[in-house]
């Protein structure tokens, strides 16, 4: 299959849709001119695609007459209402939807047997190829729509699968913790000023290390305890550092952000 002729359709253009189609621009992985996209607001709507090269639809029913693959982008309230409305030109169309906590189970309800969807939780480092999409394994694309979806976003973001009880823990694992990533290198940016660094040097060396020490884990297949304590020299500065990060309950600090953030999600 020649994924470059893909033809993608956003049903919403905000931060998150517009975050893929950045991705899917800067890998080159379809021409902007394959690209369409609707929202409410036309004048925005015209702004962002202009600025991109890709099309501007007048509503979701011109963006699912027109694509290959439909990307719904509209908040998880709105998806009910948007999909309903452009039922018709979505049947038979692979549906890609990023809408947090509407699952596979939910699209049924809204728009019943017969049509061909997938719920997924992506991530905004999608706009530069480096996203995770946390995908639900339980979807109804055929064999080719999920080649198709694979194919073209794979390009941009590495695709994980899991169980529809997982579906939501994923999206907090891929989706919220690139905030606490952001909160960790300004933290850690924080100490290296105080101690008499610049913060345009301490804001080129973090994201640095934390780039090279993700792909190291990943790449030797190593257990990030075995690289930490390849780091601790016995007696050195390492360990003290790490002693002092654990007086304050820093693995403990993360453990309760997730449990907070899944425990929020339960009282929805
Ligand atoms: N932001 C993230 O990091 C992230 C991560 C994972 C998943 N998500 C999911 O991505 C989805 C979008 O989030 P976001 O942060 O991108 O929200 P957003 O910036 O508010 O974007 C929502 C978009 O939907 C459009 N819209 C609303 N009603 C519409 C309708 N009836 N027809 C067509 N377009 C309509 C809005 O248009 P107007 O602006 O013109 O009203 C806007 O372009 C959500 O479901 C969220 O759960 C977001």
């Amino acid at each position: 299959m020649d994924f470059s002729k893909a033809r993608i359709g956003f049903i919403g253009f905000g931060s998150m849709a517009s975050a893929i189609c950045d991705g899917l621009l800067l890998k080159k992985v379809v021409d902007p001119s394959s690209i369409y996209a609707c929202a409410r607001n036309m004048d925005r709507l015209r702004e962002r695609c202009e600025q991109r090269g890709i099309n501007a639809c007048s509503n979701a029913e011109e963006v699912a007459k027109a694509s290959d693959i439909v990307v719904i982008g509209v908040l998880p309230q709105q998806v009910e209402a948007v999909v309903k409305a452009a039922a018709d030109a979505l049947k038979g169309k692979p549906i890609f939807s990023i809408a947090a906590s509407i699952d596979y189970t939910r699209y049924v309800s809204y728009l019943g047997e017969g049509y061909h969807h997938i719920s997924t939780i992506p991530n905004t480092p999608i706009a530069i190829g480096e996203g995770i999409i946390v995908a639900e394994s339980t979807h109804s694309l055929t064999p080719e729509q999920l080649e198709l979806f694979e194919g073209v976003f794979g390009q941009i973001a590495r695709i994980e699968y899991f169980s529809p009880e997982l579906l939501s823990l994923g999206g907090t694992g891929a989706g919220c913790a690139p905030a606490f990533v952001d909160v960790f290198i300004e933290a850690m940016a924080d100490g290296l000023v105080k101690n008499g660094m610049t913060r345009a040097q301490a804001y080129k060396i973090v994201p640095q290390m934390m780039i090279g020490t993700a792909k190291y884990m990943m790449e030797s297949g190593k257990h990030p305890g075995e690289l930490k304590d390849a780091i601790c020299t016995p007696g050195g500065t390492t360990i003290v550092g790490i002693s002092a990060l654990e007086e304050t309950g820093f693995r403990n600090s993360l453990i309760h952000a997730i449990d907070k953030i899944i425990e929020k999600k339960h009282s929805m």
